[in-house]
């Protein structure tokens, strides 16, 4: 597992792929190979140089390049555009030198160089070999005297195997109705996803899965990426006339541009892909496994069950009926009480207070610290809600900084809300921002904290702004992302949840920071089962904060309720003093329960069953990375009677080993499990939880 070079080609290996690029017989930089792993390091295809067909379709046109930048009789979709300080619009890239830097994750990086002007661009692969992972990234550097500007520069360009059709699998949305799946054919042309608001957003993931059509959950080819960046993005999937099938990924050039001055390097986020032969899931457990392991902040922890009053009690906190819910709380058996929005000062409804973050004198005359005594009495660790890139107009920050906020100045600034955002590109918002928050984190004793962020952008201006104002887009995720690395390395134990109104900010790049996502707003069983099914598609069940509230139909049944939650990180969301003693001590017996199988949920192998999409009874299963202990999860949703129920095969077990199923008579096979498989009857609005153990 390595990089090698041989003669023009650079052959990138991982555990079970391989991904090769070259030099073609006319310089270009040009794609392979991404396929399955060959025995013999010259059994990969040789480099081919395109011949023209016509005048129309010249060989730069149909080149399948590594990084294409705009320039020449080109007219696929270009990862580089850049103007010249004369004018000139035409990047022309030729290879200079390669650098491989062998390791643990070996690096590869080649220079490549305009033939006239002082611009060059590195293409950098990174490999993460145990997840058959490759990390690309592009750095491009003004070595000239004069300004370049740069309109878009993208991350990575991905290539598939040719002459094929394939299968373009993707996730989008909206609020409380995020990661929906999406599953179509690419044709001729161009498919875009990208945002536009600021953040990565809930409309769109910026994640793919390609497949030729017949891969399923455990078997066939499937490509996938994802790109690492929290702010505007774009993904362009394009076949072109010759059906050369590619995947572009980068910061959106919608409204962008980017000063590039002499001597300075711009990098861009970086861009995952990986290849499986073990279908869509194969693919979701390669994007697991390296978030647990490489990512997030604070590793492989076990997350805590946390009580969440927000719907309890809105806006309408007060000390005393947060220490009524934790004291609730702690009995039923949660670890961490959070306080969300609505503490601080003037914030007792949604029109006045973000960007004023100390704790409301009426509500906590004494400050927060007779809670957090509480709650820390009761035995729970003690976490709080904010939303640091905001401000309401009526807050004490916006009447001393009106001009701190996102805006062209003489027009008006389009609440959302009743909020505005102030400008993180400003780094003395970023300060101001870094002091308060330090302040609250070092004057009280606060073990979670909940980062939102409830609106996208309007009226994308930044008078002040030092270069072009365009920068805005990068700038102002460059500022969140250094305001939040500022407080954790100054609070390295607090654990950060990111959440913007649910699951518009979830993206790979957040989660260098948080430990941890809200998914989604809608936390309606049935509806969430699918929302957390998308999700799943690329992140792990750690990570995937799951309330149980009351919301929509609370007559469903509490351990259905508890056991959608009991497939992620599972917390409480509902308003505890309405909840019946029976409830209480229910809700206290699955939790429990929960604390003895979170180990497996959250750090085991997830096997997507019966998909929740497709099918009124769905099934999913967890399985310790051992083999020897594992949760199913059931539940029936709506079929109409007389029903058939489906077939549960389970995954991921030893095929000779012997375990038994809780609540099935006898024990059986692995195999037997797996390919004769079982049944089990729910009826509408049922669930079922059964641990699977190797005898
Ligand atoms: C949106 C979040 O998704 C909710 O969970 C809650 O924190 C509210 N904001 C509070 O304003």
């Amino acid at each position: 597992m390595s990089i090698t070079q041989k003669e023009n080609k650079w052959v990138l290996e991982t555990a079970h792929s391989a991904y090769v690029l070259g030099l073609d017989g006319d310089g270009r930089l040009v794609h392979v190979y991404w396929n399955k792993r060959l025995s013999a390091a010259d059994a990969y295809p040789e480099v081919v140089t395109p011949r023209g067909i016509s005048s129309f379709d010249m060989p730069d046109n149909l080149a399948r390049e590594e990084y294409p930048a705009y320039a020449g009789p080109k007219y696929i979709d270009p990862c580089l555009k850049a103007t010249f300080s004369d004018g000139t619009r035409d990047v022309v890239l030729c290879f200079e030198s390669a650098d491989v830097i062998h390791g643990d994750l070996p690096l590869l990086k080649l220079r490549m160089q305009d033939v006239d002007y002082p611009l060059s661009v590195t293409l950098c692969y990174r490999l993460y070999p145990a997840y058959d992972l490759i990390e690309r990234w592009v750095e491009i550097n003004n070595t000239g005297t004069d300004a370049v500007l740069l309109e878009r520069v993208w991350s990575a360009q991905w290539h598939f195997l040719p002459n094929a059709s394939y299968r373009f699998t993707h996730l989008s949305g909206q609020w409380a109705g995020e990661m929906q799946i999406n599953r179509e054919t690419l044709t001729p042309g161009i498919k875009v996803l990208e945002s536009r608001r600021l953040t990565s957003s809930h409309y769109h993931i910026p994640w793919f899965a390609l497949d030729q059509g017949d891969a399923d959950e455990d078997k066939g080819k499937v490509w996938f990426g994802t790109l690492a960046w929290s702010g505007n993005w774009k993904l362009s999937a394009e076949v072109t006339s010759t059906a050369s099938t590619r995947i572009s990924m980068g910061l959106n050039d919608w409204d962008f541009a980017w000063k590039l001055e002499p001597g300075a390097t711009f990098s861009t986020p970086a861009c995952f892909g990986g290849f499986t032969t073990a279908g869509f899931g194969g693919s979701s457990r390669a994007l697991h496994d390296f978030i647990r392991e490489r990512k997030l902040p604070h590793g492989q922890m076990l997350h805590k069950v946390l009580y969440n009053s927000w719907e309890a009690t809105e806006f309408n906190v007060s000390v005393k009926s947060q220490i009524l819910l934790a004291e609730l709380a702690a009995k039923i058996g949660v670890e961490l009480f959070v306080l969300d929005d609505g503490w601080f000062h003037g914030r007792n409804h949604d029109h006045a207070g973000l960007g004023d973050w100390w704790p409301d004198e009426t509500k906590f005359p004494d400050g927060l610290s007779p809670l957090i005594k509480r709650v820390n009495e009761l035995g729970m660790e003690f976490g709080l809600w904010i939303e640091p890139e905001m401000v309401n107009p009526d807050s004490d920050l916006y009447r001393a900084h009106p001009d701190w906020v996102i805006h062209f100045p003489g027009r008006s600034r389009s609440e959302a809300r009743h909020q505005l955002i102030l400008n993180f590109a400003n780094p003395l918002v970023c300060q101001y921002i870094i002091d308060k928050i330090d302040q609250l984190l070092s004057e009280n004793h606060i073990q979670f904290i909940k980062w939102d962020m409830n609106r996208n952008v309007s009226e994308p201006g930044w008078s002040d702004a030092p270069g072009d104002a365009r920068e805005l887009w990068v700038r102002y995720v460059e500022g969140v992302y250094r305001v939040w690395q500022t407080l954790s390395a100054r609070h390295p134990d607090v654990i950060w949840q990111a959440c913007s109104g649910g699951g518009g900010r979830a993206d790979l790049g957040i989660l260098s920071l948080a430990d941890q996502i809200w998914v989604s707003d809608n936390t309606e069983p049935a509806a969430r089962l699918k929302i957390q099914e998308g999700f799943s598609y690329l992140y792990p069940a750690n990570i995937m904060e799951a309330w149980v509230t009351d919301m929509g139909r609370a007559d469903l049944p509490l351990e259905f309720r508890m056991h959608a939650s009991m497939c992620g990180s599972l917390g409480i969301g509902a308003h505890l003093m309405g909840w019946k003693v029976e409830q209480r001590v229910e809700a206290a017996r699955w939790i429990s329960v929960y604390k003895k199988i979170r180990p497996i949920i959250q750090y085991g192998d997830q096997y997507r069953l019966i998909s929740p999409q497709a099918h009124g009874y769905s099934a999913v299963q967890y399985m310790g990375k051992d083999a020897q202990d594992g949760v199913l999860f059931v539940f029936r949703t709506h079929l109409t009677e007389p029903a058939v129920l489906p077939v549960i095969y389970l995954r991921g077990l030893h095929p000779d080993w012997i375990y038994e199923l809780e609540g099935i008579a006898g024990q059986r096979s692995g195999s037997a499990w797996m390919e004769a498989g079982l049944t089990i009857k729910l009826k509408d609005d049922q669930s079922a939880l059964r641990r699977i153990r190797h005898k």
